[in-house]
This record gives C-alpha cells, structure tokens and sequence, in this order.
C-alpha cells in the first residue's frame, strides 16, 4: 500500500517534465471545440435554432492526474495514464434543449475521423443521486509535425437545467470526503426531478413552436412557425 503511493509520488512531477503530453490533450480539445463550433454556426443557419448554448473545457491538473492514477491502482507512467484515464481531456457541451444533447452527440459521432469508444447516457439512466448527462468518450486524430496521435476525450453533454444542477451538485456534494446526510442526498433528487420536469416541458414548447419536422430537423410546414405554436 504505501509502496503504491511512494510509486505513484512524482507522477505529476513526471506529467509535467514532459509537456508534450498534456499538449496532445489541449490539440484534442481544440479539435473538438472547431468541431462543435461549425455544428452550431452551421446548424443554426441551415435549420434557425442552434443546438449548443455554450461550451466548456479543461485538460485535468498533473495533481488530479496522479491522484486518479493512484486511485485505478494504474502504472505509474505515462502510458498507463493514456492508456488508462478516459477524462483527461474534457470538454462540456450545454445545450438548450434535451433533443439537441442528442443530435449534436450524433452529428459528432457520425463524422469519419470520430471514433466513439463509450457512451453513458444518464439521461435515460439518472445516477442515483439525480445526476443526468449524456457522456461519450472519444478518440480523435491528431495530426503532428512527424506522425499522428489519437487521442481520447471526455465529451459531457448536458441541457442547462442538466448543468445547473449538475454544478451546484458539484459545489454541495460530488466526491464528499464522508457520508452524504440522507435527508440531503433525498432532496437532492428531488430537485433534480424538477430539473427533468423543467426540461421536458420547455421541450415541448420547442416541439410545439417548430411543428412537425422533417428528417433533416426542417419545418415539414413552415407556416406552423408563423401560428406561435
Ligand atoms: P469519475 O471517476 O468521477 O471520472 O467517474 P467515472 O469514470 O465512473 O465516469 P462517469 O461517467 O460516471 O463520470 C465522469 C464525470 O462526469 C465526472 O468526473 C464528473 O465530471 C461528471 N459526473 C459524474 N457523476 C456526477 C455527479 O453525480 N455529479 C456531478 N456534479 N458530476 C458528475
Ligand atoms: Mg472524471
């Protein structure tokens, strides 16, 4: 046991002496976010709605790397981390609605250069605590003065009621060193009941005002959009 933490002691030393790890992991990311950001411009121009309020992310801290290395009892180098840590790429993509968390996961996943190694969906499968997101981790190429690395990223998708919840959550309780009171932890639920209700009734507004659609997500009647739903 404490041969394991002397082990993996200096792992973020180690992260950090070799800049072109982490480097790959910001190409990725911003790979990703050009991606998700021609998505929105594009989708929005050829159907009037963009699916993506906004977009965050974050390549892991050499600290919380070594920490999580350490706690999958992982190797303690580079490879294994690679090999082993799906998140230490992370971008977040909030959306307006929870049909739009679906499409863009799709439109993303269906490009050529994607390659899509797991999708969680907590939004048809709530984590205990409430928790909803649809999670897909990813590889993607990126492409280097001498060769081409594939590299893997967490993509969190999630509407803004998702988000909302999900980041006060975070603030109250995720990785709670000690035991999450009960009565808390009920309420917590509840609340993100609401959180769900509130979404799937602003979806219906949405429904409502863009009337039915076609397969592409067009108007199958564009007059629909003239009679405020
Ligand atoms: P981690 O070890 O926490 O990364 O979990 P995992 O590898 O089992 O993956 P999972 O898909 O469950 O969670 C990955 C990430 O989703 C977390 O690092 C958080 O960013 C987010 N997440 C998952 N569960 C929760 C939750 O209950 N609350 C909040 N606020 N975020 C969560
Ligand atoms: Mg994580």
């Amino acid at each position: 046991m404490s041969g394991e933490v002397l082990e993996h002691e200096g792992l973020a030393d180690l992260v950090r002496q070799r800049p072109g790890f982490l480097m790959l992991y910001k190409f990725a990311i911003e790979e990703l976010m050009t991606k998700l950001r021609i998505l929105s411009e594009e989708f929005d121009l050829a159907h009037r709605h963009d699916p993506i309020e906004h977009i965050t992310s974050r390549v892991k801290r050499p600290e919380a790397i070594e920490v999580k290395a350490r706690r999958r009892g992982l190797a303690p180098d580079l490879a294994a981390i690679a090999e082993g840590l799906d998140d230490v790429a992370g971008v977040r993509v909030v959306c307006p609605f929870v049909s739009d968390v679906y499409s863009v996961a799709e439109m993303l996943t269906r490009q050529d250069d994607v390659e899509l190694l797991r999708r969680k969906d907590y939004i048809a499968t709530p984590k205990d605590n409430g928790y909803r997101s649809l999670h897909l981790i990813v590889r993607i190429p990126v492409f280097l003065s001498d060769r081409v690395e594939r590299v893997k990223v967490e993509v969190q998708l999630r509407t803004i009621a998702m988000d909302f919840w999900a980041t006060l959550e975070h603030k109250l309780f995720y990785k709670y060193e000690s035991q999450v009171p009960t009565d808390f932890a009920t309420e917590l639920a509840n609340a993100a009941g609401l959180a769900a209700h509130l979404d799937s009734r602003m979806e219906d507004l949405h429904q409502r005002l863009r009337g039915p659609v076609d397969e592409w997500g067009d108007p199958a009647n564009p007059a629909v959009l003239g009679q405020g739903g």
